[in-house]
């Protein structure tokens, strides 16, 4: 019997990638730049299954050049903002995703990121390599202390509750803003609930762990930014587009807020010469929440075991609810 027809939008690892070969006819793309879309609207013509990236567009247009024996979309990643769920339930086609393996990764990146930011590191890496480092001196590159200090946390899922974990441990004050938590719920993790604008308003650290939605874009926006404390760092890996980059270079040029640290950007990339990257309370890198050895081949199998379901007709292991 012939054997399934897919395309995998890029070299994942040999985890996932090997499991895939053994049992399909893989078109796949080895290019380190995502294929354009026009490209991927052609390579998936007839295929069966599709594995893709948060960096490939998947929208009723590509769904439907592929054809109607396309059986299973699956996505190497958690956030799925960048597929039409609603026109694949449409078709009938489950999407995947890659919940749960990344949260351990992305929490402990968004920890880094808040530690970095707190303690002035990478403006320390810096001050050494522009020669100022002279002395040990009483009031240079003084940062923020993390135990006392209340940390905010946007969406109460699975990686805000893994960071309320870390920061626990680091004696900090937990307090969340979630959509559908209960009070008793976050209460049981030593979190108290509240609404976003006592949130922004209370926190001295704001970390974002919502999922990219038609709510949430620019959630992060001039008048919210304008909510937080004069002092606050705000902590973003979650999705770029929370955040409205403008506002946000504003709010950091004239001291609305005191430092901001991101693993997501919009755009992304971010260009070298942006004028946000020019600020020396920013600290940007290239959203490697889930770049883990151990994550990326977990998330490899999942995505991997996702499509091999949809293409038997069986349940996904890790469905996206329509
Ligand atoms: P999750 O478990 O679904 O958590 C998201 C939480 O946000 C849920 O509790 C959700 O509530 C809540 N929420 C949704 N919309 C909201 C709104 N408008 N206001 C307040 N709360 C809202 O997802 P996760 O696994 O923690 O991942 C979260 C996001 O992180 C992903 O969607 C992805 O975009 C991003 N991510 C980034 C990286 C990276 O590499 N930087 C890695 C992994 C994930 P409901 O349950 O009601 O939906
Ligand atoms: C990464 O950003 C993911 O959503 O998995």
């Amino acid at each position: 019997m012939a054997k399934p027809k897919v395309f995998v939008s890029r070299i994942i690892p040999a985890a996932g990638l090997d499991k895939i070969k053994a049992e399909c006819d893989v078109d796949l793309w080895t290019e380190q730049m995502p294929p354009p879309y026009e490209v991927l609207t052609e390579r998936v013509q007839g295929v069966d299954g599709l594995l893709c990236l948060l960096t490939d567009r998947i929208d009723p247009a590509l769904m439907d050049a592929a054809g109607p024996q396309l059986k299973v979309i699956s996505q190497m990643a958690v956030g799925y903002d960048n597929i039409d769920i609603p026109a694949a339930a449409e078709r009938n086609i489950p999407v995947g995703n890659t919940p749960g393996v990344l949260t351990e990764a992305t929490a402990d990146l968004t920890f880094a990121l808040l530690l970095a930011a707190a303690r002035r590191i990478v403006e320390g890496v810096q001050y050494i390599k522009d020669g100022k480092w002279k002395t040990w001196e009483p009031e240079t590159l003084l940062g923020a202390d993390l135990s006392g200090a209340t940390l905010g946390i946007v969406g109460l899922g699975r990686i805000g509750k893994a960071v309320a974990q870390r920061a626990s441990g680091f004696e900090m004050n937990l307090i969340a803003y979630d959509r559908s938590a209960t009070a008793e719920q976050a209460a049981e993790l030593g979190i108290r609930l509240v609404e976003f604008d006592e949130l922004l308003a209370e926190s001295d650290f704001v970390s974002l762990h919502t999922p990219l939605t038609e709510e949430t874009r620019h959630l992060m926006n001039a008048e919210t930014l304008g909510k937080m404390k004069s002092t606050a760092v705000l902590v973003n890996t979650a999705r770029g587009p929370i955040v409205d980059p403008d506002a946000l270079y504003d709010a950091l040029k004239d001291g609305t807020i005191a430092y901001a640290a991101l693993d997501v950007t919009e755009p992304e990339p971010i260009a070298p010469d942006h004028r946000l990257l020019s600020l020396p309370n920013l600290t940007v890198v290239p959203h490697i929440g889930s770049a883990s050895v151990r994550t990326r081949n977990r998330m490899a199998e999942i995505a991997a075991d996702n499509l091999l379901a949809g293409l038997r007709g069986d349940p996904l292991p890790h469905q996206v609810k329509p």
